[in-house]
């Protein structure tokens, strides 16, 4: 099934009392996700991006405001990609991916199959049976978005899905991903702190300022589909990447001050 729903955010705080000091994490922060779209969110480290991808995910309770879900079968969570630890060490790649589909209605012979196909779409097939310590970085990495998009969830967030892998793998998976993207059509939000990333993968760019975070920008990305990585060599492109980090890079240098 390859039928998206949206997703939608309305005025979303939020504020952490774990500590001495509260920490206001988000204000304010709205969000209208068109079905099988693919939106990008750039900031600035530690301005929320993380916590509002949890809280449109179900994963971390907000202080205000509220997000609304369209989703048909409601027992199958939005698929979620992390930002670091994607992988249960203790399972093989089958297993990790198996485990993607334990909400769903399918049977047994039914859930190996798209499991199998998964592992296959994403080159891991001589794999299945190894564990993540077994598997490179950019491995352990498509075992974590085969897993996601094994689901069946029309929803996919993800949290710096490439961000802990070489340049060179990266700029492969970003191929890989925009391809599996392309044939899914599923509504992604999708966090990275590479500007590039954004422009070549989403549809719309949302920018937000440091803490407490707040989507200050929400730029359009003009570049028709299909993409390839070929486009970062277009002087729009070059240029939209530039107008981005006008707009994020106070905030960048001021939250590397404060860390
Ligand atoms: N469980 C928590 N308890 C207390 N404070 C938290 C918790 N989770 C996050 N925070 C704080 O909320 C703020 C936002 O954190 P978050 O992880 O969402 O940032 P981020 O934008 O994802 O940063 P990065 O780019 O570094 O991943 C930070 O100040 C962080 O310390
Ligand atoms: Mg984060």
């Amino acid at each position: 099934m390859t039928s998206a729903a949206g997703l939608e955010a309305r005025d979303v705080s939020k504020v952490f009392f774990s500590g001495s000091t509260p920490v206001w994490a988000l204000e304010g922060v709205s969000l209208d996700l068109a079905p099988g779209s693919f939106t990008c969110i750039v900031g600035p480290s530690g301005c929320g991006k993380s916590t509002l991808l949890r809280i449109v995910g179900g994963l971390e309770q907000l202080t205000s405001g509220e997000v609304v879900r369209a989703r048909t079968d409601t027992r199958i969570p939005e698929a979620f990609v992390f930002q670091e630890h994607g992988v249960f060490p203790w399972m093989t790649v089958a297993d990790n991916v198996a485990f993607g589909l334990r909400m769903s209605r399918a049977s047994a012979s039914e859930r190996t199959a798209r499991t199998k196909d998964w592992i296959a779409r994403v080159g891991l097939t001589t794999f299945a049976d190894h564990y993540p310590h077994q598997l490179s970085g950019g491995m352990r990495q498509r075992v974590a978005i085969a897993r996601a998009f094994a689901t069946g969830s029309p929803v996919l967030l993800m949290d710096e899905p490439l961000g802990a892998l070489d340049a060179q793998t990266r700029q492969l998976m970003q191929e890989e991903l925009l391809t599996l993207w392309e044939s899914e059509r599923k509504t992604v939000l999708m966090v990275t702190h590479d500007i590039e990333e954004a422009i070549l993968l989403g549809d719309r760019i949302l920018v937000m300022s440091a803490r407490p975070g707040r989507i200050t920008h929400d730029i359009t990305v003009p570049f028709p589909r299909p993409r390839t990585v070929g486009i970062e060599r277009d002087p729009a492109f070059v240029e939209l990447r530039h107008e981005i980090w006008s707009l994020l890079k106070d905030d960048v240098r001021a939250s590397e001050e404060d860390a």
